[in-house]
């Protein structure tokens, strides 16, 4: 298994050199199967919930257990929701996303110094998944590893633009706080010890990592996606969105909802690690990603993980006998190695685990 994510099947094509060669009509590997297709349905007058953090661990218990409350029903009803007063400085997100989208219009030759391969993902790639004649995204992608520190490599991480590196880690080192004070809050509301999550996913010793993703306009965004439709393979993502375009949407009832980004809200989403630990409470929800002809869009994902060799698996008092386990022990190290191997498809991962257990 191992062997075929040596290296990319075919040659690496640049969405973004694609998108200013100025075509009219994509290529055919972009374009999706009718079914796939955005359909730019009337959109429907819902929205995922907004969490006010405020008071997440506010002394006043009333104010502390409402937070709690409005976390849980949109982790269960949803698996996303927007946070505001998260208390990290809206400045620092401001200029580390703007840094970032310096750094795509750097010239080609730059990033290609960066180029990527599927055996660590590391660096500025274009595809997920080694799939020979697979169909492919609308978008190009800089993916790097911050945590654990012995597998973070700032000499990995853009030079250029100057300010990039020292963005990052000051930008990791914020939302790294974030991800653990809402790991706490998720393990209170689901009843549990307020470090369950976080012991569960390595104490110390979780992982992290940092996807830009980077969607270039595109001349028939009807025909394809920016992203397929996944859910996120590991714990919890922390996603810092474009402030002026949409394209995130995610699925509710069997329609896609697109979500407007409030400003300076983080995108907070459940991912399949907290599905098997929550077993199946707090869902992992599919998304995906639309792209349009009028303007480029960058987003952060930072993605917070389970230590990679731990074994993940539903926590014993959210087990029962009119609950059984829904999933049966797997490591994060194992588990991924799937959507590395086949790109994003839906959900088909984490039900594949339910129907195996
Ligand atoms: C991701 C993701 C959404 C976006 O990187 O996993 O879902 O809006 N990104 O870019
Ligand atoms: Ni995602």
């Amino acid at each position: 298994m191992m062997n075929c994510l040596q290296s990319w099947p075919e040659p690496v094509v640049r969405v973004q050199s694609l998108s200013e060669s100025g075509i009219r009509a994509i290529p055919e590997r972009y374009i999706k199967p009718p079914s796939d297709r955005p359909g730019f349905e009337k959109q429907e007058h819902v929205d995922i919930p907004v969490v006010d953090l405020k008071n997440m661990f506010s002394h006043d218990h009333t104010l502390h257990e409402e937070t709690l409350k409005v976390i849980s029903s949109a982790c269960k009803e949803w698996g996303f929701f927007q946070a505001v007063n998260h208390g990290i400085s809206h400045e620092l997100m401001k200029r580390t996303r703007e840094v970032w989208r310096e750094f795509f219009n750097l010239p080609l030759e730059v990033k290609q110094e960066y180029a990527n391969a599927p055996t660590t993902y590391e660096g500025y790639g274009s595809r997920l998944g080694v799939q020979k004649g697979a169909i492919l995204d609308w978008s190009d992608y800089f993916f790097l590893h911050y945590l654990p520190v012995y597998l973070r490599n700032p000499s990995k991480w853009p030079s250029l633009p100057s300010s990039c590196r020292d963005l990052i880690s000051e930008y990791g080192a914020e939302v790294e706080k974030l991800c653990g004070r809402l790991l706490k809050a998720m393990s209170i509301s689901l009843g549990l010890k307020e470090d369950y999550l976080q012991n569960a996913f390595g104490g110390e010793d979780i992982g992290a990592c940092l996807r830009v993703n980077f969607y270039p306009k595109c001349p028939q965004p009807d025909l394809t996606l920016g992203l397929s439709s996944h859910s996120d393979p590991g714990g919890l993502t922390l996603l810092l969105p474009d402030h002026d375009v949409a394209g995130l949407q995610v699925r509710k009832n069997g329609k896609w909802i697109t979500v407007k980004p409030v400003p300076n809200a983080f995108i907070v989403n459940v991912g399949d690690q907290i599905q098997v630990m929550s077993n199946a409470i707090y869902k992992s929800v599919e998304h995906r990603v639309i792209v349009n002809s009028a303007k480029d869009r960058v987003s952060l994902a930072f993605f917070y993980n389970p230590k990679s060799d731990l074994l993940i698996e539903p926590a014993k008092e959210l087990v029962s006998e009119d609950r059984p386990a829904l999933y049966s022990p797997m490591t994060f190290d194992e588990y991924r190695l799937y959507i590395r191997t086949y790109g994003p498809c839906g959900k088909t991962q984490v039900e594949f685990s339910e129907s195996n257990r």
